[in-house]
């Protein structure tokens, strides 16, 4: 197949998003579902959050739209436009792939915690029976928390600078699975055997500060930052100098393209 070739055969995903420069997802997924023989592209649609109504009501009458990713700001907001939504998005609250049927019926998924298991596992990392330290309770760690409780984690302790979010979500996170001991906590990894990234925090490259006391990470530990860019954030440089296992955001990334593929029917 011609890799540059778009055609009125191609498949089209879009990817909606505000801002949308950032975005980097769409050249992976195009790679990966042209790699298992699609005529496909992703396209990245910059669609701001007065428009989203209107983009997803077009995007049902796309006949040749596969769907739809969408990202920052409107996982949340997208959710009562949907048709249907996969018991995973109804739990954790949020959608990153959206599944357009023939009939233009719209299904919301989001694979991005199970990316991440996916990814861990992958590298050779299984989060059952870890004690696990989540930093972050915005979109990305919802979807984090409720993975991990999932995949049989001993302990999930959650720390987020706006506390009552942390504790939503630990209420939320500990009604789905009971079984799971699941808390608040502060941002020391002290005692963990993996310790996790999902706030925005290192996207500028640290000059925002660290997510957590360096000083409290060591050798052994798993230290994984969702941030993608820059690929090895300052958390990871420490991480690494100290000994610790390390897992990058790509991998999440990764980790999260057959589930996607499998959700589109591709
Ligand atoms: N690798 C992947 O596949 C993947 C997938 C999704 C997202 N991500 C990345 O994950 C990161 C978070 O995305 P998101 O969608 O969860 O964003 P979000 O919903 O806006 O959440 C941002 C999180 O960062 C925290 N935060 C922001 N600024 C902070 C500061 N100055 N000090 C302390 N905490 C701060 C927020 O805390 P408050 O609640 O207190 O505001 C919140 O927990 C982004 O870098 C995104 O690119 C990666």
């Amino acid at each position: 197949m011609d890799e540059r070739r778009i055609t009125g055969q191609t498949k089209i995903m879009l990817l909606m998003a505000d801002p949308v420069s950032h975005v980097v997802g769409s050249e992976a997924i195009t790679a990966f579902i042209r790699a298992v023989g699609h005529d496909f592209v992703c396209v990245p649609v910059h669609v701001g959050a007065q428009d989203l109504t209107a983009a997803i009501q077009a995007l049902r009458g796309f006949r040749n739209c596969v769907g739809s990713g969408v990202t920052i700001p409107h996982k949340i907001p997208v959710l009562p436009l949907l048709d249907e939504l996969t018991a995973r998005a109804r739990t954790i609250g949020s959608v990153n792939y959206i599944r357009r049927d023939q009939d233009g019926k719209l299904t919301g998924d989001n694979v991005d915690g199970a990316g991440f298991v996916r990814g861990a596992t992958e590298a050779g990392v299984q989060l059952n029976g870890l004690r696990v330290l989540l930093l972050g309770a915005g979109g990305a760690g919802r979807s984090l928390a409720f993975a991990f409780a999932e995949a049989g984690v001993a302990e999930l302790v959650i720390s987020n600078r706006d506390h009552a979010k942390a504790l939503g979500l630990v209420d939320a996170a500990s009604s789905a699975f009971p079984q799971v001991l699941v808390r608040t906590g502060v941002a020391d990894a002290t005692g963990f055997d993996m310790v996790v990234n999902a706030t925005s925090l290192g996207m500028v490259g640290g000059e925002d500060g660290d997510p957590i006391d360096i000083a409290t990470l060591s050798a052994g530990m798993v230290v994984a930052d969702i941030v993608m860019k820059p690929e090895k954030t300052r958390l990871l440089q420490a991480a690494e100098a100290r000994g610790c296992r390390l897992l990058f955001g790509r991998q999440m990334m990764d980790g999260q393209l057959a589930l996607a593929r499998a959700f589109l029917g591709l």
